[in-house]
């Protein structure tokens, strides 16, 4: 089936966190949004499908996952990331990947023991090291022409006496898809220093044609025996009404530990849609998926030229995947204060500030690319008009 991204479909007045709550995260009704990384695109059709037919049935109780549940991850990961996960591998997270994050550092850390995480990178990962108590490490990323690298000296430094690594892969907001090499030595330097890896590779799906994701278990055993990793339908289909998180732990004694305190809450089973759509998504989903990365990679073309030709102060950095632009906005010689007032009070844009990626995100900012081109053309107008009003 052919799906058209091009069209647009209102969604204001459905509960929309992106377009219906903007008031409270910017201060302003009406600017077009453009941040939380939710998609303005259809669901894949097998999805709905599924789900309408279950709405068939009156009763909505407690469910157990669907059969097929287990079946389809393993097939979704065999096909799309070449890889052989074990069923005794797979666990799980109805609340999500935060939630699943956040269990493993009460797991695996104690209060004041260290956690490095890099920068930029998703800011509710920096809160569940800081607000549960554990101190944080920023190893700050090199921004260069050709996208970020590791600064691995800083790295190994870090990684000395910390219990922990949270790794962003492929990294949010940069869209770095890390390499072989790059997650071998990583790897390495956590096993070195006894710091476990938690790897969150939500974006694992959304890469671009000349990338791979690489899973970080599958670099060797023994970092698939020191690491979990954490996935979700909710970054991939745009599922994230339905809360989803699914988490691979190779190494069992770990894996026994967080099945019991996910028993202990009593999260054995999972939203009921939400575990209708995985499946459905996972063995039905592929062909929606390849359509909607090449819309986004055309997406990501059109901003690139639009900004060279038009707004040549705002300064793409180079990714690799996700849905998410990294944009750099020094050359607007604007301080931070006044690059946020600019892009919703001037251009009536909502992006995401680049400081909530970390300190060095100052100056920067994400642009959500996940929606109808139009939308695109319209804020990158608005945006232009914007700065012409203020120069
Ligand atoms: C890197 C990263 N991890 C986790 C999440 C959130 O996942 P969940 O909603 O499943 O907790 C996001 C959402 O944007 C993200 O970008």
């Amino acid at each position: 089936m052919r799906y058209n991204f091009n069209r647009l479909i209102d969604r204001k007045n459905t509960d929309s966190y992106k377009w219906d709550d903007t008031f409270s995260n910017f201060g302003k009704d009406g600017v077009i949004p453009l941040w939380v990384a939710d998609m303005d695109f259809p669901c894949a059709a097998p999805i709905l499908e599924a789900i309408r037919e279950r709405m068939e049935h009156p009763i909505l109780g407690y469910t157990m996952r669907t059969k097929g549940y287990v079946e389809a991850i393993i097939g979704w990961f065999k096909s799309r990331h070449a890889v052989d996960l074990k069923k005794e591998w797979i666990s799980f997270s109805p609340p999500g990947v935060i939630y699943a994050i956040n269990t493993m550092v009460h797991l695996m850390t104690k209060r004041g023991e260290k956690i490095v995480l890099q920068s930029p990178n998703y800011g509710p990962l920096f809160d569940v090291v800081k607000k549960n108590g554990r101190e944080l490490s920023v190893n700050p990323m090199i921004c260069t022409d050709e996208g970020y690298r590791i600064d691995f000296d800083d790295l190994e430094h870090r990684l000395k006496g910390t219990k922990m690594l949270i790794l962003s892969s492929p990294n949010n907001p940069t869209g770095r898809v890390w390499g072989f090499e790059e997650l071998s030595r990583i790897g390495e330097m956590c096993l070195s220093n006894g710091a476990f890896v938690i790897s969150d590779e939500i974006y694992s799906d959304i890469v671009f044609s000349d990338y791979k994701h690489i899973p970080f278990y599958s670099v060797n055993k023994e970092f698939a025996d020191n690491s979990m990793a954490c996935y979700s339908t909710n970054k991939t289909f745009n599922l994230g009404g339905l809360q989803m998180g699914t988490v691979i732990i190779p190494n069992p004694i770990v894996k026994a530990r967080y099945d019991e305190v996910m028993n202990i809450a009593q999260t054995r089973l999972d939203n009921l849609f939400g575990a209708i759509a995985l499946e459905a998504a996972y063995t039905k989903g592929h062909d929606w998926l390849t359509q909607v990365i090449r819309y986004i990679e055309d997406n990501r073309k059109f901003v690139e030229d639009y900004l060279k030709r038009n707004i040549p102060a705002m300064k793409l950095i180079n990714g690799e995947g996700t849905f998410l632009l990294w944009i750099d906005c020094r050359g607007l010689n604007l301080t931070q204060h006044e690059i946020e007032d600019f892009f919703i009070q001037k251009a009536s844009v909502a992006l995401t500030q680049g400081h909530e990626f970390g300190e060095n995100g100052a100056s920067f900012v994400r642009m959500n690319i996940a929606c109808p081109r139009k939308i695109l053309k319209q804020a990158l107008n608005a945006i232009k008009q914007a700065l012409q009003a203020i120069n």
